[in-house]
């Protein structure tokens, strides 16, 4: 058997230390398949992995990486032909078995999905959980009843990362006309947040400054959260009567202090957005939006950089450091 390189993380107390080891390609079970990836790429998740105190990883040494594209090496069932080129984000993997950061990944074939036509294996990188979380949040703003007017006004939180980014962009495609922006660095991401399809660029501290109060100005008619915390507790009571909250993040924290007001008294809905466990046969069909339908306009633009296996470490590291825009890629081709 050949062998492949795989990026693994240990841990020690509170930190972890990054080595590139060597391993035997292994032989897949019925059920299972192995993968010769080509693109991973880095989300906020991620980044979490490099602090073990995090709880992203359960057990180290462990490969991350939550989201890889590649080609089938082997499949036992005959059900994925070698070559096929598939895509997976999310399930364990990553997080409780190895993940997308090395040359080959051995997964459950029922999670792995067909690369959509239309698609290249980067360009789902370019998406990876992001766009993927940023199309299910989408998904549950349309069944809104208010939102079937693309003249509402809609709220997106961290659209500089890649889940409020996304939404940003297929919001855009879609049509709707007020699209507000909300950041913690509103001088620095004003350009990029409006070329991605934002009419208005707003900061996170004018959301969220005291003081609050359960009901607030009524503003907005969706709200893309990836933020959570103390953004949604902020942006809850702003809310307009029967508008609805699509709530994917914690990067600002996973308390929620609220009333029942907005709910009782303006009848608005936070809905749950899951991607990681999200059923792998309702999973095609968002695949397919992001390949066709909604697919945002520059795909290229969302590309912060492409980095090499030997800038992993360093990257994975200074992640959540570091102010960025877009999202990083991971070429595993140049393992
Ligand atoms: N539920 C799910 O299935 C799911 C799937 C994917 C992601 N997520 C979660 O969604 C969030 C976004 O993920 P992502 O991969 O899109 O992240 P990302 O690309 O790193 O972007 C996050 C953005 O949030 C803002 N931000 C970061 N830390 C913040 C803080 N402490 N307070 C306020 N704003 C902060 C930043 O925007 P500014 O610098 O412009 O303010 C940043 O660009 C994360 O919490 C992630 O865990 C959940």
């Amino acid at each position: 058997m050949p062998n492949y390189q795989a990026f693994q993380l240990a841990a020690t107390d509170n930190a972890t230390t990054a080595t590139w080891i060597t391993q035997a390609q292994p032989e897949p079970q019925p059920g299972w398949a192995l993968v010769q990836v080509a693109y991973s790429d880095m989300n906020y998740k991620d980044a979490l992995t490099t602090d073990p105190k995090s709880g992203v990883i359960h057990h180290y040494p462990q490969t991350p990486g939550i989201d890889a594209a590649g080609t089938i090496l082997a499949c036992p069932s005959g059900n994925f032909e070698p070559g096929t080129a598939v895509v997976l984000t999310g399930f364990d993997v990553g997080v409780k078995q190895a993940g997308g950061y090395a040359e080959c990944l051995l997964v459950p074939e029922a999670w792995l999905q067909r690369l959509p036509t239309g698609l290249t294996l980067r360009e789902a990188m370019i998406f990876g959980t992001a766009g993927f979380t940023a199309a299910l949040s989408v998904q549950a703003l349309l069944q809104n009843p208010l939102l079937q007017d693309k003249a509402q006004p809609i709220l997106i939180s961290g659209g500089t990362g890649g889940v409020g980014g996304f939404a940003i962009a297929i919001l855009k495609k879609l049509g709707y006309q007020q699209l507000i922006a909300s950041t913690r660095h509103p001088e620095r991401a004003h350009d990029y947040l409006k070329a991605l399809g934002a009419t208005a660029v707003i900061s996170l501290a004018d959301l969220t400054t005291p003081p609050l109060k359960p009901l607030m100005k009524q503003q907005f008619s969706g709200y893309v959260d990836a933020l959570g915390g103390s953004t949604l507790s902020a942006v809850l009571p702003q809310m307009n009567y029967g508008g609805v909250v699509a709530l994917s993040g914690n990067a600002a924290g996973i308390k929620l202090s609220t009333t029942t007001l907005p709910f009782i008294l303006r009848g608005i809905q936070l809905v749950g957005i899951d991607s990681v466990y999200y059923p792998a046969q309702r999973r095609t069909a968002i695949w397919q939006h992001l390949a066709t339908d909604w697919r945002p306009a520059q795909l290229e633009q969302f590309v912060h950089s492409t980095i090499t296996p030997q800038q992993l470490a360093t990257t994975l590291a200074d992640y959540l450091h570091q102010p960025k825009t877009g999202r990083i890629l991971v070429d595993l081709q140049q393992a």
